[in-house]
């Protein structure tokens, strides 16, 4: 298949992070901050991305604000063309910077909401006193009048909290919130008996988000991500697979998608070595399921083949343990069935304490200024 250029890029500018939430897809080996690349390489990479084509920069982490060059990094996305949006808690964010990040030409911000209140905020995102941070940035957001999306990432301990969520996005100005159940890549799988929605709940949401649509239709736009695990069909994985976007890690290498690492035959380049443009045309790990020719039945035959490519890769490779193979959530899947069983099974798991990643209620830390 020949490929066109991608739309957007995702940098992982770093993985430190004040929050430590327990569905975090990334990887469980995190990047140490001497791997990270450095602010002249990133900067590079700014270049090259606008030059293959990228339209849309998505600054993301990790916490991205936990890079002092956070700014500088924003005025050299700017000076390269690129639509930037940045993906934050809001933790490590002060007025003065977000003064500085408007200056510097950030587009857009998305601010992630771990629950509604401060108990669950708190306790989802490991961290006590962060809620009502993020609420004082929030406020500062709409202030300085960053155009604002809302990420509330939902659950089966916050799912009841949607409809709330989605009246703080109008509270806060937002003109989108993304709804998103919790996709189960990276440190989330461990969590899987405490995190995963009940069937009940998974269509509770659908019927919310439905209704939220029609009536708030014109003034904020809801982008859902539903349980999947519940579902008959899979999601179009990044848009497909080499398809539309690419992430660069901490450490400069260059994924097909945030959890690819997860497949353990693939190669992954490094933008310290090879230029971004050839990674995206002839990088191995691009190619490996780019298009339709890698599929196997009852993808190669099935007529929605161009629709979901076949699904997440990287849920084949941990469910099924094989990348090759149809997504398990797929009806036509020889897994869909005990699938099923296994998301109901964790649904209904009870008295499992979330597991962190470190451990919880960690002080508020100093804002970066
Ligand atoms: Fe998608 Fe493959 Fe299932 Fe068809 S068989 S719906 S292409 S995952
Ligand atoms: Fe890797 Fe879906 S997360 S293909």
């Amino acid at each position: 298949m020949t490929a066109r250029p991608p739309i957007a890029m995702l940098a992982e500018l770093t993985h430190r992070c004040p929050l430590s939430c327990p569905y975090c897809s990334n990887p469980l080996e995190l990047a140490r901050i001497d791997q990270e690349i450095d602010t002249e390489t990133w900067k590079s990479v700014f270049r090259q991305a606008a030059d293959l084509g990228v339209l849309q920069l998505h600054l993301s982490g990790g916490e991205p604000a936990s890079r002092r060059d956070l700014v500088e990094l924003v005025q050299a996305a700017r000076d390269a063309g690129l639509y930037i949006n940045l993906i934050t808690s809001g933790i490590g964010l002060s007025e003065r910077r977000l003064n500085e990040l408007d200056a510097a030409g950030l587009d857009h911000i998305q601010l992630s909401l771990q629950g509604t209140d401060a108990e669950m905020a708190d306790q989802i995102g490991g961290y006590k006193g962060g809620f009502k941070r993020k609420m004082q940035v929030a406020e500062w957001i709409k202030a300085i009048g960053f155009p604002l999306t809302l990420n509330a990432v939902l659950h089966r301990r916050n799912l009841h909290q949607l409809p709330r969520a989605i009246e703080m996005a109008l509270e806060m100005g937002a003109r989108r919130i993304e709804v998103a159940t919790v996709q189960f890549h990276g440190w989330a799988l461990k969590n899987r008996d405490t995190l995963m929605p009940t069937r009940e709940q998974a269509r509770e949401a659908d019927t919310i988000v439905i209704e939220a649509r029609a009536r708030l239709r014109g003034k904020l736009v809801i982008d859902y991500v539903p349980a999947d695990y519940h579902s008959d069909y899979p999601k179009r994985c990044m848009g497909g697979w080499g398809t539309t976007g690419l992430n660069v890690t901490p450490e400069g290498k260059v994924l097909p998608c945030h959890a690819a690492e997860t497949i353990p035959h693939l190669v992954f380049d490094n933008v310290k070595e090879t230029p971004l443009h050839k990674i995206w045309y002839e990088g191995s790990a691009f190619q490996a399921y780019r298009g339709t020719d890698w599929m196997q039945d009852p993808c190669k035959s099935c007529e929605r083949k161009t629709v979901d490519f076949g699904g997440c890769r990287c849920q084949a490779m941990a469910i099924v343990g094989d990348a090759n193979a149809v997504d398990p959530v797929c009806i036509k899947s020889p897994h869909h069935g005990a699938l099923q069983v296994q998301a109901d099974a964790h649904a209904c798991a009870e008295g499992q304490d979330l597991i962190y990643r470190s451990a919880p209620g960690k002080p508020v830390p100093e804002t970066v200024e």
